[in-house]
């Protein structure tokens, strides 16, 4: 859906940022602020503030920021035009609908159709799993030790003896043959037409992040094959794309989430108070499930089962997990098979112990290799030394690799200098940059991250201090800012000063995701301690040298050798530049 600037900006301005924020988070008035414990991250006193002038809100420990969109994009894991959609409504603005293709429609409306009857069935289950035919099926969740608000919570349910009788129930409430085909929940064969898929099981209805019951698993009540049967992929269910669970997860708030095998075991997880739990589908881990887990946090606890399986199911995910930027751990559970076993034995404390002492997932991957190794053998252990420094190697940077030397030589007992020395054996060999040139790297990254903070300040002050632009918008452009994002954030702003109309939150409309959106907001939220007027004009104007300088180098480098205009313009910006450094600006 593709919603007009305007209309962005009106539902914008019609929402106050105080007051929608305020209905989350408890905020106190501090000078022309706002502030509150943060709801982004773990803290004891407020660091997060909401600037009702700005229309903003930044939190100064974690770096959440944004406007009144990002913050209900991040807090409620709303996407945009969800997030348009609830602050419209909350300030009365009638959104256009959108003009959908014939066959657009035809696909909406199966798909709508098909999550209408999974809930339809859904309900059929969860009735008959409290009717007296459901005897059976209630005393064996009871047996696993489910509460009865746990069976409440997962909406379980029972599919009974008879193979047509939800068929049967399905066309008393009118549903056509051709949608029940769709819907998975039934098997066509010639000789018997369409009839139930699942009986005789206990069902575990799966729900997608909105809580819309997308598929279903079926569970025999004892030792029955197959253990389970689950719904095929429908129009509305892709296994590859959705985790058990994530619906109560995504708003546990917690640092990490924990990835298990099986429907019990998320069960029984949020049971002990685990809500952070999901499981995939019976299918292995894939590069959409960590995606979709990136959208609600940076940390990965792999609970698999410690068979071998579980095991081999976990050196899968890892690589998969870190190529979506995610932390991955993993979590012993021995002597017990899953999490369901775990918590009925030990229970939820022990368990949490687990979780603090969980694997480092690199470590785990060594210690997997290791298997592959006789390390009673000198030249067995040799192997394996030089194969874990080929993998050593790979760390990008060299703090990062040195940690990991010094965990590995302290894990077996190696010398931290030998260990190094053989990494960079192995670094020699292979193609990753030599010791001086990543230093070299460190440093530049170093520099541009100086540069990057100027640019912020820069900002933030041209925003809090209007005065300001008129004084020095001679000795500053826009290109002077020159990370793309920081480029477009400076090009809009200024525009806004020429325009007089300064209003940093609809700047953040700009960007469309939540990660740009949070950098544009630290953008317009760096701040510098300095105690007086003095220091503040000494900052200032060091802090615009800086940026200029570096802007005009920036543009030299790329000027092609023969553009003698560019040159020639490049020289009149360094002789201006000079000066800044004799430049008054005044703070009144
Ligand atoms: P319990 O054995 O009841 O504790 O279930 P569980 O959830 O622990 O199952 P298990 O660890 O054996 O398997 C993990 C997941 O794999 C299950 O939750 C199912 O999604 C899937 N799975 C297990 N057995 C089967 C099967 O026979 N068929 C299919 N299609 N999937 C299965
Ligand atoms: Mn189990």
């Amino acid at each position: 859906m593709y919603y007009s600037d305007e209309l962005v900006e009106e539902v914008r301005e019609r929402n106050d940022i105080v007051d929608v924020i305020s209905g989350y988070v408890k905020l106190s008035k501090k000078g022309s602020s706002y502030f509150g414990l943060c709801p982004f991250h773990n803290e004891k006193s407020p660091s997060f503030s909401v600037s009702p002038g700005k229309q903003m809100y930044y939190c100064f420990g974690c770096g959440a920021g944004g406007n009144v969109f990002t913050f209900l994009m991040e807090y409620e894991n709303y996407t945009f035009p969800e997030a348009m959609k609830a602050l419209a409504e909350r300030a009365g603005v009638a959104l256009p609908e959108r003009e959908y293709s014939q066959e657009e429609r035809q696909q909406q409306d199966l798909r709508t159709r098909l999550l209408e009857l999974n809930k339809l069935a859904a309900k059929y289950f969860y009735y008959q799993l409290r009717s007296e035919r459901g005897g059976q099926a209630m005393a064996y969740l009871k047996g696993r030790q489910l509460s009865d608000e746990t069976i409440k919570s997962f909406g379980l349910g029972f599919a009974n003896k008879y193979s047509n009788d939800l068929y049967q129930y399905m066309k008393s409430q009118r549903v056509s043959d051709e949608l029940l085909r769709e819907s998975g929940l039934m098997n066509v064969d010639e000789k018997r037409g369409m009839y139930d898929k699942f009986w005789n099981r206990v069902i575990f209805p799966i729900m997608d992040v909105n809580s819309r019951v997308i598929g279903f698993g079926g569970r025999v009540m004892g030792d029955g094959k197959p253990k389970y049967l689950n719904s095929p992929e429908t129009k509305i269910f892709d296994k590859s794309r959705n985790l058990y669970g994530l619906h109560v997860a995504r708003t546990s708030r917690k640092k990490y989430i924990l990835v298990c095998e099986g429907y019990m075991d998320v069960i029984s997880l949020h049971q002990a108070g685990f809500k952070n739990a999901v499981a995939s589908l019976g299918t292995a881990l894939t590069t959409q499930h960590a995606a979709l887990l990136k959208r609600y946090t940076n940390e990965v606890v792999l609970t698999y089962d410690s068979d071998e399986a579980g095991t081999r199911a976990a050196l899968r995910a890892i690589p998969i997990l870190k190529a979506a930027g995610l932390t991955a751990k993993v979590l012993h559970m021995q002597p017990y098979k899953d999490p369901d076993e775990f918590i009925k034995a030990l229970g939820a404390d022990k368990f949490q112990e687990r979780i603090d002492g969980a694997e480092n997932s690199f470590l785990f991957e060594i210690s997997m290799l290791e298997r592959e190794y006789d390390l009673r053998d000198p030249e067995g252990k040799t192997a394996f030394y030089n194969a874990v420094a080929s993998r050593l190697v790979e760390f990008e940077t060299e703090i990062e690799r040195e940690n990991y030397i010094e965990a590995v030589a302290a894990k077996y007992q190696v010398g931290f200098e030998n260990l190094r020395k053989l990494v960079n054996r192995a670094a020699m060999k292979g193609m990753p940059a030599p010791k001086a040139e990543i230093r070299r790297e460190k440093k530049a990254v170093e520099r541009e991250e100086g540069i990057k903070k100027s640019q912020k300040l820069l900002l933030t002050w041209l925003i809090e201090r209007p005065g300001l632009y008129g004084q020095i918008k001679g000795y500053i452009s826009p290109e002077d800012f020159t990370e793309g994002l920081y480029y477009d954030a400076a090009r809009l702003l200024f525009e806004q000063f020429e325009t007089g109309n300064i209003v940093p939150a609809k700047i953040i409309n700009h960007f469309t995701d939540t990660e740009k959106q949070k950098e544009a907001a630290s953008l317009f939220n760096t701040s510098l301690r300095v105690e007086t007027k003095a220091e503040m004009e000494k900052a200032l104007r060091e802090t615009l040298y800086r940026v200029r300088s570096h802007g005009i180098a920036q543009r030299r480098q790329k000027l092609a050798p023969t553009d003698m205009a560019g040159l020639q313009r490049s020289i009149a910006e360094e002789r201006k530049l000079a000066e800044i450094k004799r430049l008054h600006i005044s703070l009144e």
